[in-house]
Parts: C-alpha cells; structure tokens; sequence
C-alpha cells in the first residue's frame, strides 16, 4: 500500500463503490476496493466479480496489468474473498447483463493490488446458502457478506433511520437510559451484573426501560423515545432473543386515543420512507375480549376469517352427553367451521390437528364433516343425524362439504385450542394472503391474571399500568386495564399502556400483587417517590424492532435481522459468549462458584 497523495487519498483507495457503477461512468478511470466474488479464466483473460456492499462489477484482466502481491504462479493468483484495490477505466460491455444492474459496463484493470488475502470460506458466498445455520453463526462475518444479509442490514439500518426521523419531526426527544440499572419487572428473569465495588451487591440489565421512561416524564421531558436494547433471560424462540431492541416511546398529558394516532403517524410515516407503501391512516381495533372470543388468541391473525363459535345454546340439549354436560357444568362448547374444508383433511391429516388440540390441552378433537347425503364423517357425526345436525349447520351457517372442528371445556381451553386450529387451518390450507398489511390493535387488557403457580395476581401487561377506573372498585380478577398492543399479521409488535401517575393507586396495585410495604419500598421507592413529586398523566408504547423489521421482510425468525444473535441456547457461537472468566475475576467481583464447572 503505497504513499499518501497531496489529496489524503492513498493510491490504492477507492474512488467509486463498485455495485454502483452505471453506464454513464464509461470511460472514467476508477479505483475500486472489494472482495472477490467470482473468477473465470477465459483463454488467459481473467473475469473477476468483485463485491462491495453496493453490489458487484465485472473486472477483466488481460494481463497486461500490473500486479501487486500477487502473480499468475501457483499459489499465487486472486482466489475468492481476497480483498483488492484495482485501478481501471469503464468500458461499455460487448455482451451487457441486463439481470445485473452493473450489466451494462465492464472495468479493464491497469492495476491489482491484493490489499488482504483470505483462506477457503467453509461455505460459498452467495445470496442464497443452504450452509448450515451454526456454521454460518460461528463465521457470521462471512455470513454477513452475502448479499442477501447485507440486504436485510442496509433494510434495517433504512428503517430505523425512517422511524427515528419520524419521532424528531414529531418533537420527540431522544434520551438514553442506563443499562445498568435495578430490576424492572416486565416478567422474565433479570440478566445480572455483579458490582466490584459493592461486594454481593449486583445491577441487572434493563427487561426495558419503562421506569426510567416514566421517571422522564415526571422530570418534565414530555414527549420521549429511543432505540432501547432490552434484556430479558427467558425461553427462546423465534420472535425471542435475550437481547433486542425496543422503540420505546412515552408522552405526558395524553390518553389512549392520543398514542394509537402518534404510533399511526409513524408507523404510516416509516412503511412509506423505508417500503414505498402507504398503510390506512388508521389501524382496525377490536377490545381483548373480542379477540378472544372471535380469534381465540390476544394477537389474532386478521388476514383471514375462520371465526371462533360459542355453541351454548345449541350443546344444551344436542344429543351428545359430553357437549351437554359441559354446558350443563358451566363450560363452554365452541367451534369453528371451515368452508369446503372437508375435502382438505383426509383421516390422517385429522390425526395431526387432534395431536394439535391434545398439545394445547383438549381431551381430543370432536370433528364433523356434514354430509346430508349420506357422507357425514367424524366421531360426532353419529349424534347430529336429523335435528341437531340441521340446527347445527344453520347456527354455523355451515353446509355440506365444511369441516366442524369442536372444543368442550372452560372458555380459556377453547380459545386456545381453537385459536391453534385456527392458524394451523389457514396454513394447511393457504388462505392467507400474501402482501395484507393487518394492523390492529387490541385493547382492554385484564387488569391482572391469576397465578395458579404462585397462587396470586400477577399483572397481564406491568404494574404500572393504569386500572380502567382510578377509584379500583370491585373483583381484581374482573379489573379491565388501560394496556393496549399492537398487533400486525397475527404477531404481537408492541404493548404500551395509561401509566399510574398517582402513588396512592400505584401502591394498591403492588399491594393486590402481593408486593409488600418493605418490598414496595425497597424496589420502587424511587418511584413511588417521583410520582408523589408533581407526576403528570402519562402514556406509552414500544414495539418490538426486530419483530417489525422482520415482518416487513417477511421472514420467520427475527435472528436474520440482528447482526449478531443468539441461538435458542443464548450462546454466541462465533465469540463463544457466555465463557468461564480467570478465577482472579471472579475473586475481584466476590463471586464464589459453588463447584468446579
Ligand atoms: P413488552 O414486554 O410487551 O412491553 O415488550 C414490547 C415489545 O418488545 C418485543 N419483545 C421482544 N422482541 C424480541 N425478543 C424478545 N425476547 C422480546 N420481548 C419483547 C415485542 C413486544 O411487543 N415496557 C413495556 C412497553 C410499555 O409499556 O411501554 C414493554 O417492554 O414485540
Ligand atoms: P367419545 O364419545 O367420548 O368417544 O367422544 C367423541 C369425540 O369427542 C372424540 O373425538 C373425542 O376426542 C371428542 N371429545 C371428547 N371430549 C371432548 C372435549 N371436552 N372437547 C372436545 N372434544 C372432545
């Protein structure tokens, strides 16, 4: 690598990005830096692919060029992922590639200069790889190259950028809250860091930063949001890593109907600066006991019907013992019916969904396939001959050839062994369609949920979500909340809720908790404290980041648009995260282990 020019710029460095030269560069003489990507010998000419992030260009080395760090001996010639400077003029190609979008030129090399060479990669560089996901987490630097990750990068960072501008524009201030920090609860267990300084004492990485944010608004910072990393240690899956990122957001002196038009201002906002799409101005709403009881599920899917039944008054007296004394011992008997469904579902295909509904806690699957004619099948079609069949399908306004899929038990039960059935119809069965957008949100979260476990309430949402009336009159068991989520395609995206800003309220709430005075004052003092300094009413939201960002690029699984994730192990397989640290270390934090690991 030669001497710096008068200019700052090193010969070797570049003066164009290679994936984005054009026609209208032809005859500019250029240096361009990358990574080989492709080469082919043709009678002596070399055709090299090189590779930036822009994209890729076809560099044609006659031999006349002149060649740095490298030769034409064996040994050493370019070889893929080498990283080079080369210096040469655009030509317009003789035979253009119209799939590419550098098709149309070509660059003649005068000068090559290997700036770093690179050993064989364990697996091809290329868009699509079907290399095995661990090899390609262990060399995620090599993953991260393909174009179709760098892709998803550049799509992030875009979005992000989109989304973050759209809060600016709206006077939002963006504040950084401590990563080391007390516990908050928002229900997974706490990563730790133990202090140095104050032996057996320990931080916990925020779950997210939903006290500070509330503390903010106590401080007059009205109008808050960030790009908040949360930690949370609990099961992995999919849509779960235990880090991600949030973009969490709180306003002071606003309600409900205030959060729902800001979050659509800017989700609308950033599907149009970042995707080119305009979304309704408005997002559809249904209460969470709606969707419970049409979707059998707090994020339904609404791309699709397939609606939940509550058949009572039909199971009463339907001829079937089971369903009658369900009803009759105040469950529930529901249903959902699918049309022309019968013919989708062979007897083993029906072997799989009564596996399903066992899985979400059935004793089995009731199922009936109509058949006036003579064709009924299933183990309830005995019991709906004549009347009861008949009375069935007008309740369903279902007909022959549908399929009847039933669930007898407490309502919790059904909807959630209906709501699976639902999603799992819809798939088999390609009733959703691609490219619907369906945002809602869902409203009237329970205050709290019953804990069979710990025998108490726990809190659905936090508990510093504002009861529905301040005054908390009544059952807590029937207690609606101010907790809303957003949910977009079937998956919960984000949650916020009313905040209480009264002490006396938030410490009825801890109470009902099982919080006690001591405890209360020991974790949340500092709040309770704010709140009684002047706290105004406040209202919030975050949205799951890598969720939403992995939704608009319709994959699975958030982990391919998190540079660096965790597999379902939690373990960072390319650093080797978590690892064991010098028994000095663990000396110096005043940490024992209990045996030899
Ligand atoms: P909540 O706990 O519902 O609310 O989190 C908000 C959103 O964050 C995303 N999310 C996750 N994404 C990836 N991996 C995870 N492990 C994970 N956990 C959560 C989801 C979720 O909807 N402080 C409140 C918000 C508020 O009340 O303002 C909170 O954190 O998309
Ligand atoms: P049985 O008459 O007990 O053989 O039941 C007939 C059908 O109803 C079988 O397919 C059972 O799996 C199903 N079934 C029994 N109990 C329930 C229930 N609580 N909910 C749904 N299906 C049930």
């Amino acid at each position: 690598m030669g001497s710096t020019s008068k200019s700052g710029q090193a010969a070797w460095q570049r003066t164009h990005r290679i994936g984005l030269l054009r026609e209208t560069d032809v005859d500019e003489k250029v240096v361009l830096n990358g990574w080989v990507a492709k080469r082919r010998n043709m009678g002596g000419i070399y055709f090299l692919d090189m590779r930036d992030r822009f994209g890729v260009s076809q560099v044609v080395l006659t031999g006349s060029e002149e060649r740095i760090g490298w030769s034409m001996d064996e040994g050493e010639i370019l070889a893929p992922e080498d990283v080079l400077s080369v210096v040469g003029t655009v030509k317009k190609r003789e035979q253009p590639n119209d799939e590419m979008p550098t098709g149309q030129i070509e660059v003649i090399a005068e000068r090559v200069e290997v700036l770093s060479r690179s050993r064989l990669a364990p697996f091809e560089i290329e868009r699509d790889s079907d290399a095995n996901v661990e090899l390609r987490l262990r060399h995620r630097y090599l993953d991260l190259r393909r174009p179709d990750m760098q892709e998803k990068m550049i799509f992030r960072s875009k979005f992000v950028g989109a989304m973050r501008n759209a809060f600016l524009e709206r006077e939002f201030l963006e504040i950084e809250t401590p990563m080391l920090t007390r516990a908050t609860p928002e229900g997974a267990r706490d990563y730790l860091v133990p202090s140095r300084v104050h032996a057996g004492k320990f931080y916990a990485l925020p779950q997210s930063p939903q006290i500070f944010k509330q503390i903010l608004m106590v401080s007059g910072m009205d109008s808050y949001f960030q790009v908040a990393r949360c930690f949370r240690d609990e099961d992995l899956r999919a849509d779960r890593q235990p880090e991600f990122t949030q973009l969490d957001m709180e306003m002071s002196f606003v309600e409900e109907e205030d959060i729902y038009a800001v979050w659509e201002g800017i989700v609308g906002d950033t599907f149009r600066e970042a995707m080119d799409l305009e979304l309704p101005s408005t997002f559809a709403r249904l209460t969470w006991i709606e969707a419970m009881e049409r979707y059998g599920s707090d994020k339904p899917d609404t791309r699709f019907e397939l609606e939940l039944q509550n058949l009572g008054d039909w199971a009463k007296d339907c001829g079937f013992g089971v369903f009658e004394k369900a009803v009759a011992g105040g469950d529930r008997v529901m249903a959902i019916s699918m049309p022309n469904g019968a013919e989708h579902f062979s007897r083993g295909a029906m072997k799989a969904l009564e596996k399903l509904a066992k899985e979400n806690g059935a004793f089995g699957l009731a199922w009936w396939k109509p058949g006036l004619t003579g064709g009924a099948a299933g183990p309830v079609a005995k019991f709906m001959d004549g009347d009861p069949g008949a009375r069935l399908l007008q309740t369903l306004g279902a007909k022959e050839g549908d399929l009847v899929l039933f669930s007898a038990g407490s309502k919790e039960l059904c909807w959630r062994v209906l709501g699976e059935l639902r999603l799992h119809l819809a798939k088999a069965t390609n009733l959703i369609e691609a490219g619907k957008w369906n945002f809602l949100w869902v409203t009237e979260f329970p205050m709290f949920e019953w804990s069979e476990e710990d025998q108490r309430y726990t809190s659905s949402h936090h508990p510093f979500t504002a009861p529905e009336s301040w005054d908390m009159a009544g059952n807590p068991a029937h207690m609606a909340s101010r907790a809303y989520d957003l949910v977009l395609n079937g998956w919960e995206l984000g949650s916020g809720s009313v905040r209480i800003h009264r002490a006396d309220v938030q410490q009825k709430v801890f109470e009902l908790l099982g919080i006690r005075e001591e405890e209360q004052k020991a974790k949340f003092g500092f709040l309770l404290e704010a709140l009684a300094h002047g706290a105004p009413p406040h209202a919030g939201f975050a949205i799951g980041l890598d969720r939403l960002v992995a939704l608009c690029l319709g994959l699975d699984s958030i982990r391919d648009v998190v540079a660096f994730p965790k597999t379902l192990q939690a373990t960072d397989l390319m650093c080797e995260a978590p690892s064991t640290v010098e028994a000095q270390s663990l000396k110096d934090i005043h940490i024992s282990l209990e045996s030899e690991v």
